[in-house]
């Protein structure tokens, strides 16, 4: 039985698309393996798939040969289009009947916009459906063998933006919860942040790590203590798009590591 045949037995039937209607979807933080079955469907039925830069090329080779390709995001100097103008093409598409997949970069309700882009399609009568997707903040810690919850060391984890409209945001409470913290879109402002945490009261030598393009052929981990992160970050040329994990939790990446070393030896 194929995965298709799968779903479908479990599901009634593999998801439709019809004319008119915007999938919103996630299609996670690179490698097609974390893709859904449901963001799959969406690639393979679009018409038009209106995507992020973030997206990976080797997700977007799995659109349908009836697909067209539509960028949406920033690139390199030319001006982007605004987060309206994004809204408008899309309820434009779908009132033109076409099938259309918005598909944004690890999960869309994460830092991601894609509430902004629902309430506006849901303000224009456009039908839409939201299909979630692995977000970077969770695959970057997988990648870098760092559990993003352990008992008896965090019952709790922060997803914190490092940049938005509020550059004044009070760090204080997040260090005062004793939890791990999970920064997103933070490379451009690492050293005001960290500094802003140690402020805090956040121990100089708590663990922190960077995991750079998780889950791409290009992705990058470095290890680190917050005090040091900064300069850790610049002498190692370290580029967006990254993920900045602070707390204890990163002490258990070399944990798992010595474990699956000695496994691997013991099968060997
Ligand atoms: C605008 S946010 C989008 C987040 C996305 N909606 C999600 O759920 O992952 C962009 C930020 O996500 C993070 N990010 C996205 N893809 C990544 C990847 N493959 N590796 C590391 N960080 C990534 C970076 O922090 C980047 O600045």
């Amino acid at each position: 039985m194929t995965a298709w045949d799968a779903l479908a037995a479990h599901r009634s039937g593999v998801p439709v698309f019809a004319p008119g209607h915007v999938w919103l979807a996630g299609a996670g933080p690179g490698d097609p393996g974390l893709l859904t079955l449901d963001a799959l469907a969406g690639l393979a039925q679009a018409d038009v798939i209106v995507h992020d830069a973030l997206v990976d090329a080797r997700v977007l080779a799995l659109a349908g040969a009836q697909a067209r390709l539509e960028f949406a995001g920033k690139r390199g100097g030319k001006p982007s289009a605004t987060q309206a103008d994004i809204s408008e093409r899309l309820i434009a598409l779908a009132r033109a009947g076409a099938r259309v997949l918005r598909l944004k970069g690890g999960d869309p309700f994460v830092f991601g916009r894609g509430g902004e882009e629902a309430a506006a399609l849901a303000a224009a009568g456009v039908p839409f459906r939201i299909i979630p997707g692995v977000t970077a903040g969770l695959a970057a810690l997988a990648a870098a063998d760092i559990p993003a919850t352990m008992r008896g060391i965090n019952r709790a984890v922060i997803f914190a933006a490092g940049h938005g409209a509020d550059e004044d945001f009070d760090w204080a409470p997040l260090v005062r919860a004793g939890q791990p913290i999970v920064l997103y879109m933070v490379m451009h402002n690492l050293e005001r942040i960290v500094a802003a945490l140690l402020a805090a009261g956040l121990p100089r030598d708590t663990p922190a790590a960077v995991i750079a393009s998780a889950t791409t052929p290009a992705q990058r981990i470095v290890i680190s203590t917050l005090q040091k992160l900064a300069a850790t970050v610049r002498e190692q040329n370290i580029e967006p798009p990254a993920i900045v994990v602070i707390g204890e939790i990163v002490r258990l990446r070399e944990k798992l590591l010595a474990g699956s070393a000695a496994a691997e030896k013991a099968v060997t």
